[in-house]
């Protein structure tokens, strides 16, 4: 409710909304319109309050949470459920949660703060309060579990998208799923699935973007940077509506079984194609270089014994021969 109250006043910024306007519309008593205003004030909506002429918007907040989770997710069909927190172990795990709770839904888990934040192969993943955006979407589409995986290449495309919307930065994506601003990553995206081997229970795509970091660990400070170390201040909430309208799009035309625009995307911003590069897996690292993104997002390279190979991306982890990228 408050975050249709919060639609409303958005709606109607240029001018004053009474609280029986606005009761009459949703059906609510004028206690309950003001009491959901008080509590819109309390997490940062500056919002004006004149006797006889009713309420009017002043300034939105600039950070995703709970109200305006839900304001930004309205529309989306792949969202049913918004979950906003100011602190989690994981959003990862949080979705996981839900997802085996509530076997239908579909929805969105957005933190503030992770405590135990995940990164691929069982990394840990920093991710402070206030200092990025961490977030998990819980999707179910309707595909075999083979045809599901290239969904990372698909988050991955969105969330480039949006960041080149919200910012004048030139981003680059590392096959398959790192973004990386001047040769340091500031997104990743780890993609957990649950399946058997014929039917697909769900995907969590889990992506974390360093927006407000300016100090990073040793280890980190030359593979990692944030937005805000790249000159750009863009808040989690104008980045998240950013990445859903994008991946909306990408994924509409994922879910029809098209990948042709995500694939050029890809092969538009790859900072991997032409490189000399490690292949890492669970047995060896092998070098090769790289000759392009396939048509199903896997990875065509020339390995060390001068023939062409394909690299599917759960299986491997691809490094810069000097470097991250
Ligand atoms: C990587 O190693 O590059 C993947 C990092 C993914 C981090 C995000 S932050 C939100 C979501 N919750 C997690 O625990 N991990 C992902």
């Amino acid at each position: 409710m408050k975050s249709k109250i919060l639609n409303l006043l958005q709606m109607n910024s240029n001018g004053y909304l009474s609280g029986e306007q606005i009761s009459g519309v949703l059906g609510i008593s004028r206690t309950a319109v003001w009491k959901h205003i008080n509590s819109l004030k309390n997490e940062g909506y500056i919002i004006d309050s004149v006797n006889n002429k009713g309420y009017k918007l002043l300034s939105d907040t600039s950070e995703v949470n709970n109200s305006s989770l839900k304001s930004l997710c309205n529309g989306y069909e792949f969202i049913q459920f918004a979950k906003f927190l100011d602190t989690v172990d994981s959003t990862n795990s949080e979705a996981k949660r839900i997802a085996m709770d509530e076997l239908h839904l579909e929805g969105i888990v957005v933190a503030d703060e992770q405590t135990n934040g995940k990164g691929r192969l069982g990394r840990q993943w920093t991710s402070d309060k206030n200092s990025g955006l961490w977030m998990s979407l819980l999707i179910r589409p309707k595909l075999k579990p083979d045809a599901a995986s290239a969904i990372t290449l698909v988050a991955a495309a969105g969330m480039t998208k949006a960041l080149e919307d919200c910012t004048k930065l030139k981003i680059g994506i590392k096959w398959p799923n790192d973004l990386i601003i001047n040769g340091k990553k500031v997104c990743g995206i780890l993609t957990e699935m649950s399946a058997e081997i014929n039917q697909l229970h769900y995907i969590i795509l889990g992506i974390g973007v360093n927006l407000n970091q300016v100090n990073f660990t040793e280890s980190l400070s030359d593979k990692a940077t944030s937005l805000k170390k790249e000159g750009a201040e863009v808040s989690s909430k104008q980045l998240l509506g950013a990445f859903l309208a994008s991946f909306s799009e990408f994924y509409k035309q994922f879910l029809k079984g098209d990948m042709s625009q995500v694939i050029a995307f890809h092969q538009a911003h790859s900072v991997t194609i032409g490189k000399h590069v490690q292949i890492i897996s669970p047995i060896e690292t092998r070098e090769a270089y790289v000759l392009d993104i396939n048509a199903d997002g896997s990875l065509l390279v020339k390995n060390d014994l001068g023939e062409n190979e394909i690299v599917f991306s759960g299986e491997v982890s691809v490094r810069g021969i000097n470097g991250y990228i």
